[in-house]
């Protein structure tokens, strides 16, 4: 009987096979995970992309099909057609544990050489190996999931986006190089030599004008390009869940993202994510969590201990709040007997390498009411008690005090502190999706490199109307209509009210210290295109990636995409960057120097 039809088409996925199917035939297809020779019976896992199904081979097997089962390796190919049957022992740990396939039929379809690495959630071969074979990496059983998952959440957005009314629209790849933030990908031109094109570090300015073309709310699952250093939840190439409104408020695009979060988290995890979301203004964001993407999962909130410390004869104490700067402070509860002496020298040698200060002072009391600390000695004695009850310093606590004569650097360090001590002792509830939306963002940050204001989220994000008029004697003080969705202490989005009219955009560009000539060069398009009819319009874009990362728990964004770079931003599996021939550069009229 065999090869009596060797036209067999797949019937079923291996999983998706159950004790429904018992008594059924069935045509499976998939790759070799495991096989199990007893003499007269052979085992064989079959995997594909839903999971393993055990084929069975015994003494009744069809001996040319029974010497093919023996000559199978991990990774072979095969397609198998037999009869779904009970199995006599149940495989608890296999979603199809209770059922085999006795086989009647089989199809080497492919051999496998031995592979670099074992394909296994728990293989110990190193990253470097695993992306350099990344189309292996990627059959194992987490990668396979995390890539169903990111289609699953695509999907469902494409049509939440839809369903509300919103156009999907491509923009181009190749645009006109318009840095601001990131450094561009450039592509060199062949017809105008000497010329360039970027790759887009976002829609930005062609969803814009878009709302001017009249496609009143539009969304892309857009591909960005940013040559920055890479990090755990960036990548250099990366997608964006874009959109853009016209005629509506923050409010409107806040609770339309709210809506789409929620429905998301329901469809894909079945969670309840409570709405509205928290808000925090920028300030407030600084004030309490030392962080414009603060992590809500757990307390560690900071405290100014400025008011206690203005007359102090602790010079590192009185000179920050005689600047201007700040003393601030956090209790880490329950921690004191964790964090000895070594773990707080290692924290100060972190803080030297990861933050602008260099050190922090800190108190602690034991569980039996022991105290030691690095400052209290140089402090009076009412000093260092206003600032134990201030921190609420109970037995078992530790403290840890920055200063400096920049508020903002004292927040900033102690924010960056406050996260080190939530992972390293691990008080984050793993658990929970604490979303929030920081809002009331500073529009210019003074960059003391370029010695000039550059813009906090964008150049086209409007100032709130009600600063309009701050805009000519303290721009620095001007807050802009921007917002942005954070996500366990993660940037996931962000987005703003856009500037609608030529006359305040000119200024805005005027502020960051483009001249008129660099302004037409740059942007002139999109000046010109401000002449005719610009609607009042606003959006925001959502990290696609750092959401699949965020919602799989994953602890690396590569974990979500199919072919990440590596940290150097290179590709180890095509050895990408990699050297063009002398026409290719001729072509272009290009030579390496
Ligand atoms: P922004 O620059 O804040 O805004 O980017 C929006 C979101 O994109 C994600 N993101 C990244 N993800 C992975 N790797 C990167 N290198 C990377 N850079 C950014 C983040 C971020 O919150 N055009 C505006 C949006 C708007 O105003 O509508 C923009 O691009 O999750």
């Amino acid at each position: 009987m065999l090869n009596e039809n060797k036209n067999y088409k797949r019937t079923d996925y291996c999983a998706q096979l159950s004790e429904l199917d018992i008594g059924n035939e069935v045509v499976v297809c998939g790759w070799v995970d495991g096989k199990r020779n007893l003499g007269n019976l052979i085992f064989v896992n079959l995997k594909d992309r839903t999971g393993i199904v055990q084929l069975v081979f015994n003494e009744g097997t069809d001996e040319d099909v029974f010497s093919k089962a023996l000559s199978l390796r991990s990774q072979y190919v095969v397609l198998a057609r037999g009869v779904v049957r009970k199995r006599s022992s149940v495989n608890k740990k296999l979603k199809t544990g209770t059922i085999e396939i006795l086989v009647d039929y089989i199809d080497v379809l492919a051999t496998s050489d031995v592979l670099p690495f074992e394909i296994d959630d728990d293989t110990t071969a190193s990253e470097a190996l695993k992306l350099k074979y990344r189309y292996l990496d990627l059959r194992r059983p987490v990668l396979q999931k995390n890539i169903m998952l990111r289609h699953r959440i695509v999907k469902f957005s494409r049509d939440f986006f839809s369903d509300n009314g919103f156009l999907e629209i491509e923009t181009p790849m190749l645009i006109k190089s318009t840095p601001e933030g990131a450094r561009d990908y450039l592509v060199p031109s062949r017809i105008f030599n000497g010329k360039f094109f970027a790759l887009p570090q976002s829609p930005q300015l062609y969803k814009q004008l878009l709302m001017i073309s009249g496609f009143d709310r539009y969304f892309q699952v857009a591909r960005c390009f940013r040559d920055e250093d890479l990090r755990a939840d960036r990548q250099p190439e990366f997608t964006q869940l874009d959109i853009e409104m016209s005629f509506i408020d923050s409010n409107d695009v806040m609770a339309l993202m709210e809506n789409f979060i929620k429905g998301l988290f329901r469809e894909i995890l079945s969670t309840e994510v409570p709405t509205p979301f928290e808000r925090l203004t920028y300030n407030e964001a600084m004030k309490i969590y030392g962080s414009d993407k603060p992590d809500t999962r757990y307390d560690l909130k900071i405290k100014n201990l400025n008011a206690i410390l203005v007359d102090t004869n602790f010079k590192v104490f009185s000179e920050a709040v005689a600047c201007g700067g700040a003393v601030l402070g956090i209790n880490a509860k329950n921690l004191a007997s964790e964090i000895s002496r070594k773990k707080i020298d290692a924290l100060n040698n972190w803080m030297k390498e990861n933050t602008r200060l260099s050190c922090f002072s800190w108190a602690k009391v034991q569980e039996d009411g022991t105290a030691s600390s690095s400052y209290e000695k140089n402090l009076r004695e009412n000093e260092a008690k206003m600032i134990r009850e201030n921190l609420e310093l109970k037995n078992g606590d530790i403290a840890f005090i920055v200063a400096s004569k920049d508020k903002l650097v004292a927040q900033e360090t102690l924010g960056a502190l406050r996260v080190k001590i939530a992972a390293d002792y691990n008080l984050a509830d793993k658990s929970k999706f604490n979303f929030l939306w920081v809002t009331d963002f500073p529009l210019l940050e003074y960059s003391e490199e370029e010695k000039r204001y550059i813009a906090k989220h964008h150049p086209f994000t409007s100032p709130k109307k009600e600063d309009l008029k701050k805009l000519d004697g303290n721009p620095a003080e001007v807050l802009s209509d921007a917002y942005d969705c954070v996500l366990n202490g993660f940037e996931l989005g962000g987005g703003s009210i856009r500037i609608n009219d030529v006359g305040l955009q000119n200024k805005m560009f005027n502020l960051l210290g483009f001249s008129k000539e660099e302004v037409e060069n740059r942007f002139g398009f999109l000046t010109e295109a401000f002449k005719y009819g610009v609607p009042p319009h606003g959006g925001m874009a959502i990290g696609l990636d750092r959401l699949c990362m965020l919602m799989l728990e994953c602890r690396n964004i590569r974990e979500v995409i199919a072919f990440p770079k590596v940290q150097s931003s290179a590709d180890p599996m095509s050895e990408a960057p990699s050297d063009v021939s002398i026409t290719q550069l001729k072509e272009l009229g290009l030579s390496i120097k």
